[in-house]
């Protein structure tokens, strides 16, 4: 009964551990939860007070389905001093969520038979929304460090998309310039589209953020994509937002009209105030990340586990193939030791000898797993 198309898509692998987690907490049992996407921090008050104070306005109806201008123009001119990428608030369009952005911009770009490019282990929803579109995953290789080796292999005359993720989601890890223009030079000479989901942009330690469609040649091939879920704790609010070339926007935007609307309004006026009042959360958020981060690394080593040392997100993609692999940690990791990991096959087949390890939890709770850990493997 149900279409061939919806019966193409399964279950989000990280929300079903992540719904296991809380079945087992609520049974009370002691579950340490390593396999959130979000942060574990509270949305800043100001912007709270924003919501609210737009929803005593009067701010409840329906606005453009694009998004509100003050909104548009925000992002415009956060794209021009962040990312160095020249828009006008015309070429912004706003969404319920970066997910809903990343939906649409497939759907737009992608016909029946094209192969878009993911590269090495990439975030869970990237291959359902080609699927929907009548597409096809083409999986890059990466080495050790998950960067792409030998990209213009996986270029056919079919591809269409290449999809860059930096900093990553899973791996944590972040393409430098010379990576990204190497994706540049492919994505012109081939004419391609990119995605560049930049979500974990400002999640990034020692180094800066470059985007792919700030190189030039490509302002006509990249569509950024954006949201404020991870920078701002602001996952449950949905709201996230895109620019790309107009021929690419139209279709979003008009995808976006006959189905979810636009995103909610109040969210929007808070969206105002997240990117023009002060920052500074956000870096203390990342300061605290970044000492979790290596308190894991540290942790992880003296276990004697191989893990590299990720530049950005807050997600650690440990290699457990000497412990029966990604699918069998994961499940002993929850049974014996009460800790609830991704298993690395949810992100791709690059995937299955790793699991992904969140450390958005607090530093007294990821000492407790690494002790857990400990036991589980016997170190
Ligand atoms: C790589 C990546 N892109 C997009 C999203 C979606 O973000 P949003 O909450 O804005 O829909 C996520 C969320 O986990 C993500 O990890």
């Amino acid at each position: 009964m149900v279409s061939t198309r919806m019966s193409s898509i399964v279950d989000s692998p990280t929300m079903t551990i992540s719904a296991m987690a809380k079945k087992l907490t609520s049974a009370g049992l002691d579950v340490i939860d390593l396999g959130v996407g979000e942060p574990d921090f509270d949305t800043p008050k100001h912007i709270c007070d924003a919501a609210c104070e737009s929803i005593w306005r009067g701010d409840t109806h329906y606005t453009p389905s694009n998004g509100i201008a003050e909104l548009r123009q925000a992002i415009a001119e956060k794209f021009w001093y962040d990312n160095h990428i020249t828009v006008s608030s015309d070429d912004v369009i706003v969404t319920p969520g970066a997910k809903m952005a990343v939906f649409a911009a497939i759907q737009a770009t992608m016909d029946e038979g094209d192969e878009c490019v993911l590269i090495g282990p990439s975030w869970v929803s990237y291959e359902p929304c080609v699927t929907f579109a009548g597409g096809r995953v083409v999986w890059a290789d990466v080495d050790e460090e998950f960067m792409p080796h030998d990209l213009a292999e996986f270029i056919t005359d079919k591809t269409k998309l290449i999809i860059v993720n930096s900093p990553s989601n899973p791996t944590g890890s972040v393409l430098g310039a010379d990576v990204l223009r190497e994706i540049r030079d492919l994505v012109v000479d081939n004419r391609l589209y990119v995605i560049s989901d930049e979500i974990y942009e400002k999640i990034i330690y020692d180094r800066d953020h470059i985007s792919i469609g700030s190189l030039s040649g490509m302002e006509h091939r990249t569509i950024t994509i954006n949201g404020f879920s991870k920078a701002y704790a602001m996952t449950g609010w949905r709201l996230g937002y895109l620019t790309g070339p107009p021929e690419i926007l139209r279709w979003v935007g008009r995808l976006q009209s006959h189905s979810t609307s636009h995103a909610t309004t109040f969210v929007q006026r808070a969206g105002v105030t997240a990117l023009r009042s002060s920052q500074e959360m956000v870096g203390s958020m990342v300061a605290e990340f970044r000492t979790r981060r290596d308190l894991m690394i540290e942790g992880l080593s003296e276990l004697g586990m191989r893990c590299t040392n990720p530049g950005g997100a807050f997600y650690l993609f440990p290699d457990v193939s000497e412990y029966g692999g990604g699918d069998e940690f994961a499940k002993r990791m929850l049974s014996d030791a009460l800790i609830a990991v991704t298993p690395g096959s949810a992100f791709g087949p690059g995937g299955s000898n790793f699991v992904r390890i969140s450390y958005a939890a607090s530093q007294e709770r990821l000492k407790e797993s690494l002790e857990r850990m400990a036991k589980l493997v016997g170190a």
